[in-house]
C-alpha cells in the first residue's frame, strides 16, 4: 500500500493541519480508512455531506447528469440549471428573486459583496466579531481573526468590526457610507454562537431603518442544518449566500438576491467558467427534493435530542453546549484539540470551532443509535483526559 500520509507531505502544500487520517469511501454516516476502519463522521466536511455519503438519490441524479453534460457556460440556457433555480428561489421564499451560481462559500460572499458595492454605490461593511465568511481577499476582509488577516494587510475597503447579538452596537455603527451588515445567522467557526432569539428581526429593521442592505450568510446554518431551509427564514434580507451542502456534496455556491438587487446588476459584472455548472445543479436539484418538511422535522428532533444527552453529561472541562437543530458546539475549558484526537481514536469524527470548542455538524440522516454512541463516547473521552 503507498504511503498517503507521506505522498500528501510531500506534494501538498502545507496549508491544513493533519488530522492523521486517510479517509478512502463514505457509506452513510460513516466514512472508512484506508485498513477498512470505520468512523461515524459528525463533521461532514465541515458541513457538506448534509445526506451523509453516498446517498442513492444524489448519485443517481449525479451520474445520469454525467452522461448528459457536466459544464455548461452561463451564457447558453441549461434545463437543469433553470428548474434548479426556480425550486431554490421557491425554497428560500420570502421576496427572493433570483440567483448567482458560483463554486464555494467564499466566492458567493465574493459575489454578494460586489452586488451590494453595485447596488449601493458604497464601499463601506459592517460585519461581526467572531464572524467568518472565507478566505478569498473579499470574503477575508469580512471576516475577523487576525492571524488569518495580518501577512495580507491592506485588505479591501472599510470592513468595521462590531460585537455579534448586538443590535446597539449596530445602530450606532451605521453612517452615511454604509453599504451592508453581513452576519451568520449563528456564528459556526467562530465557535457555535446563537444569538437572542429576535436578533435577525431587530437587524432587519435597523437596516430598513438606516437604509443599508442586509447580506446573510447562511452557508453554513442554511440547507435545513438548523431545522429549517434558511436559519433566517422570518427575516427578509436582501442577500442571502448559500454553499457547503446544497449540490449533494459537489463544489457550489449561491449568492440569492432580492429583485431589488437584481435591477441593478448588469451583463459581464461578475461570472464564473464553472459557476452553475449543470453537473453541481443536478445535486442542487436532488438535494432540494430531500430537503422536506419531514426531513427538516427529523433535524430538529435529532439537534434537541443530542443537545439535551450532551447536557447530561457531567465534566468538569464542558464550560458551556450550544446550537440549534444539528449546528451543535461544546465549549471545553482546555485541551480542545487532544479530546478531539481521542474522539477520532474512539471513533468519532468531530472539527473545532474557535479557540476551545468542540464543533458536531453530523448528517441529517443522523438517527437516536448513532447520537446515544456520540455520547457515550464523548463521555469517555472526557473522563479518560482527565
Ligand atoms: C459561514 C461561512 N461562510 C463562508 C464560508 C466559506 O466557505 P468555503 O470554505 O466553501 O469557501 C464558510 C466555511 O466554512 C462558512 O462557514
Amino acid at each position: 500500500m503507498k504511503d498517503y500520509q507521506n505522498l500528501a507531505q510531500k506534494y501538498i502544500i502545507n496549508t491544513y493541519p493533519n488530522r492523521q487520517l486517510t479517509l478512502v469511501r463514505g457509506i452513510g454516516a460513516n466514512l472508512i480508512d484506508q485498513f477498512g476502519q470505520k468512523y461515524l463522521d459528525l463533521m461532514g466536511n465541515y458541513g457538506v455531506n448534509i445526506f451523509g455519503h453516498n446517498n442513492p438519490k444524489i448519485n443517481s441524479a449525479l451520474i445520469s447528469q454525467i452522461k448528459n453534460l457536466t459544464t455548461l457556460h452561463g451564457s447558453f440556457t441549461s434545463d437543469i440549471r433553470s428548474i434548479a433555480s426556480e425550486k431554490l428561489i421557491e425554497k428560500c421564499g420570502n421576496n427572493y428573486s433570483s440567483v448567482y451560481w458560483s463554486n464555494s462559500g467564499a466566492e458567493a460572499i465574493e459575489a454578494a459583496l460586489k452586488f451590494a458595492v453595485i447596488a449601493s454605490g458604497k464601499k463601506r461593511f459592517i460585519v461581526c466579531r467572531n464572524g467568518y465568511h472565507g478566505k478569498t481577499l473579499g470574503a477575508l476582509s469580512a471576516t475577523s481573526g487576525e492571524k488569518y488577516k495580518k501577512p495580507f494587510e491592506p485588505l479591501l475597503w472599510e470592513f468595521v468590526q462590531i460585537p455579534f447579538n448586538n443590535p446597539k452596537a449596530l445602530e450606532s455603527a451605521i453612517d452615511k457610507n454604509t453599504a451592508g451588515f453581513i452576519i451568520e445567522p449563528i456564528q459556526g467557526e467562530g465557535g457555535i454562537f446563537v444569538p437572542d432569539p429576535n436578533y435577525l428581526l431587530k437587524v432587519r429593521k435597523i437596516c430598513e431603518r438606516k437604509g443599508v442592505l442586509l447580506i446573510i450568510d447562511e452557508i453554513q446554518t442554511g440547507c435545513g442544518r438548523i431545522g429549517q431551509f434558511l436559519a433566517s427564514q422570518e427575516v427578509q434580507a436582501d442577500i442571502v449566500c448559500l454553499g457547503k451542502g446544497l449540490a449533494g456534496g459537489i463544489p457550489i455556491g449561491a449568492t440569492i438576491v432580492n429583485n431589488k438587487i437584481s435591477l441593478t446588476l448588469t451583463k459581464g459584472i461578475h461570472s464564473s467558467t464553472f459557476g452553475g455548472n449543470p453537473l453541481a445543479l443536478a445535486g442542487v436539484l436532488a438535494v432540494l427534493d430531500l430537503l422536506d418538511g419531514k426531513r427538516l422535522q427529523h433535524v430538529n428532533m435529532m439537534g434537541e435530542y443530542f443537545l439535551t444527552d450532551l447536557k447530561k453529561i457531567k465534566s468538569d472541562f464542558i464550560i458551556d453546549i450550544r446550537g440549534k437543530g444539528l449546528m451543535i458546539g461544546v465549549e471545553v475549558k482546555d485541551k480542545r484539540n487532544e479530546i478531539l484526537k481521542l474522539l477520532q481514536k474512539e471513533k468519532i469524527l468531530a472539527i473545532p470551532a474557535g479557540e476551545n470548542v468542540v464543533r458536531f455538524l453530523p448528517p441529517f440522516i443522523f438517527g437516536k443509535k448513532e447520537i446515544d454512541f456520540t455520547i457515550e463516547r464523548f463521555r469517555k473521552v472526557l473522563n479518560d483526559i482527565k
